[in-house]
């Protein structure tokens, strides 16, 4: 069964705090796609590969998508720089100033610290098959493990900023298309990845609130690593009155951890948002990882 809400997408942005698993919650969206027939590209942003470690693969991960060996999607790591270089060239056409950007050491550093010029590249080269610029993207979806919030925010802000600097020209008519397509919840899906405490659910509703009020968009709210208590209420309830000290503390324990879950659940969903639990899995094995998190992105 695939994940039906996600289907019709064409790019899933996946977003969260830092290190709550953005990517692994990427990769089982990618795998749930791919094994359900569509043509998926799994899409990391920055610098270095997090996937080529994770699967520990031989090839490198390139701006150019190239196979998984064994899983049935494709892999692609997008930086500012590779995709400033492509947009300049494919979009633009202007060698010229490909040249002046790249040859050029002062030029190379200026481009990197200007504001908000990696981020439309990147922001241009996720939204390309759409628009049907540059390289073909033969995929039905691209899934793209993306920064940690604050940057992830900067990254979709970057076309408005782009546009109220450049009115006319090709930049400024690329940049109202990105605009258009990141506000279309026909094509983009936002998927925010949280764990069930403080810091990242707080981290997560601001996050959602800002996409709401910015993008008119609404994300759905992964919250990851979850723990079942494979035991009813009830019965920790009990437990926690048992003689023994030790069980009772630990029983306890449970009983405030589960009490911490239902409180950020029920903050999580207040806002309607909808929420899908991908449990705690244990196990080192990436293949596992992924698929067990693939199949609990089904209720998505
Ligand atoms: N549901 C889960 N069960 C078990 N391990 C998990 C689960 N989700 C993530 N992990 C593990 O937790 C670690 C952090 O996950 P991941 O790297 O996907 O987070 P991230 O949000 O992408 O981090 P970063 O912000 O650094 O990019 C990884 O080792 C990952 O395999
Ligand atoms: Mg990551």
């Amino acid at each position: 069964m695939p994940i039906t809400s996600l289907s019709e997408k064409r790019i899933l942005f996946v977003s969260g705090k830092g290190g709550v698993g953005k990517s692994l919650i990427a990769a089982g969206l990618a795998k749930e796609l791919a094994d359900s027939g569509k043509r998926v590209l799994l899409a990391e942003i920055g610098e270095t590969s997090y996937y080529r470690d994770f699967w520990g693969l031989k090839q490198e991960i390139t701006h150019i998508p190239s196979k998984h060996p064994t899983e049935k999607f494709d892999l692609a790591l997008w930086s500012g720089e590779t995709s400033l270089r492509e947009y300049v060239l494919f979009y633009l056409k202007m060698e010229r100033l490909y040249n002046l950007f790249f040859e050029n050491k002062v030029m190379r550093a200026l481009v990197n610290v200007a504001p908000g010029l990696s981020e439309i590249a990147i922001l241009g080269k996720i939204t390309s098959g759409i628009r049907k610029v540059g390289p073909p993207m033969n995929y039905d979806v691209i899934v793209v493990d993306s920064y940690a919030t604050g940057h992830a925010l900067a990254l979709l802000e970057a076309p408005k900023g782009m546009m109220e600097a450049i009115k006319f020209g090709p930049m400024g008519n690329h940049s109202r298309e990105m605009d258009q397509v990141i506000k279309d919840e026909k094509i983009m899906s936002y998927i925010v990845v949280t764990l069930l405490e403080e810091l990242p659910v707080t981290e997560s509703i601001e996050f959602r609130d800002k996409l709401k009020k910015e993008f008119g968009v609404s994300p759905s709210i992964v919250a990851n690593k979850v723990m079942h208590a494979p035991v009813t209420g009830d019965e920790i309830a009990e437990t926690t009155q048992s003689k023994n000290s030790g069980l009772a503390e630990f029983a306890r324990h449970i009983k405030a951890v589960n009490e911490r879950k239902e409180k950020y659940e029920k903050l999580l969903a207040e806002s309607g948002s909808k929420i899908v639990e991908v449990p705690l899995i244990f196990s080192a094995d990436p293949n596992e990882l992924t698929k067990k998190t693939g199949e609990a992105l089904r209720a998505l």
